[in-house]
């Protein structure tokens, strides 16, 4: 396939990805008839961390390298197709941490190489802000909110190769936080899950924490005071009690939670007003990322939405969270724009997706931001 070619006909995908604590690989297939994702394996490393308060580098790069085999066979398998049946290789080359990047790129060159098929190089953040059109067939243009333990920026889509950020967090991913303040409360990691647990029995009103950047115009986020203030919190009233009790701990989750949600929800109130003005058609808002699993959080966007008249897509939690369906997808979405790449393919660990925006600042423990 060239350049600004049309899709026609049937095309089947295998897309890697590797670019922070997830090993996985698909096979999508895109047809007459629409998308469809033949077989998918995920091999997550949140086992392989969790000792160590965050994602190690070394050991993330070397988990890669070590099951990406195992997960390109998986997926191979349950497509029930033979590797000479793809039509091309796609994987993630960037932005993430570098040595999980090249694994999934040296492995995506050695298969397009031995098989005589096309490589393509792809955009993570592509990857997840693409997702409503393989999972909802989602027209452009729309907004993209990406929150997750990595990303945290909204941008409008408004082609497969065209991405407008409108903001972002400018210290660390809403994720990130969460990560942050279940360590400083002892609960196990992933942190957002175990923190969504605990509040739900906690009070949001016994603590006052701060909205950071709700002052401030625009739709940039920082969540890094958020996580200070936890931290206080904590020392403060182990100083007082001597300890901090079950019932502190739920109604530390409950305000953070809360504080996070009201920060997301505004924010995005701001993001679709922006939107709004930019772009006459109809708004839809769209959600990727980890935290976008967080109900109460989920809840809040798709309130702000419907406050705003605009349509709320949310893709199912597995392709919302890091996998390769979505970079075989993004490949089969920007073929008509992209040509195919060389074997000088490069891991990128920053790469963002509107190189016309200024760079986003931090560079939180999941890697670079972009
Ligand atoms: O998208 P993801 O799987 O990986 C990347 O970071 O790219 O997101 C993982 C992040 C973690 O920081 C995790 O704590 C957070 O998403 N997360 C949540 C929830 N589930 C996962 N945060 C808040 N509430 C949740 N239920
Ligand atoms: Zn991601």
């Amino acid at each position: 396939m060239q350049r600004g070619e049309p899709l026609t006909d049937t095309i089947t995908v295998l897309g890697l990805e590797s670019s922070c604590d997830d090993t996985a690989a698909a096979v999508v297939r895109q047809g007459p008839g629409g998308c469809v994702i033949l077989g998918a394996a995920v091999f997550g490393q949140t086992a392989l961390h969790q000792n160590f308060g965050g994602v190690v580098p070394e050991i993330a790069a070397r988990a890669h390298a070590e099951k990406m085999d195992h997960c390109v066979e998986t997926a191979i398998a349950q497509a029930g197709i033979a590797l000479g049946q793809l039509d091309a290789i796609a994987v993630t080359a960037g932005p993430g941490l570098i040595g999980g990047v090249v694994s999934g790129v040296m492995c995506a060159k050695g298969l397009a190489a031995a098989l005589g098929k096309p490589l393509y190089g792809v955009n993570h953040l592509a990857g997840h802000a693409l997702t409503p059109r393989l999972t909802n067939g989602t027209a452009f243009p729309y907004l993209m909110l990406l929150v997750s333990g990595g990303h945290c920026q909204f941008l409008i889509a408004h082609s497969p190769v065209r991405f407008e950020r409108l903001g972002g967090t400018i210290d660390d991913a809403p994720g990130e936080a969460f990560d942050k303040v279940a360590r400083l409360l002892g609960l196990p990691q992933p942190g957002g899950p175990s923190v969504e647990r605990l509040a739900a029995s906690g009070d949001a009103r016994r603590f006052a924490l701060p909205r950071p950047l709700l002052d401030r115009p625009g739709c940039d986020l920082s969540f890094s005071g958020l996580k200070t203030a936890v931290l206080r919190l904590r020392d403060g009233l182990i100083a007082d009690q001597g300890g901090l009790w079950p019932q502190d701990q739920a109604d530390i989750c409950a305000a953070f939670q809360s504080a996070v949600s009201d920060v997301l929800a505004e924010k995005t109130r701001r993001a679709l007003a922006i939107y709004d003005a930019l772009t006459p058609q109809h708004p839809a808002l769209c959600v990727a990322g980890g935290v976008a699993a967080n109900q109460s959080i989920g809840d809040a966007l798709r309130q702000v939405a419907q406050d705003a008249g605009a349509d709320f897509v949310a893709p199912p939690l597995g392709l919302c969270t890091d996998n390769a369906a979505m970079i075989a997808f993004a490949a089969i979405d920007q073929m008509p724009f992209n040509a195919p790449d060389d074997f000088t393919l490069s891991a990128r660990p920053r790469w963002p997706l509107d190189q016309t925006s200024p760079a986003m600042l931090g560079s939180g423990k999941k890697g670079a931001k972009a």
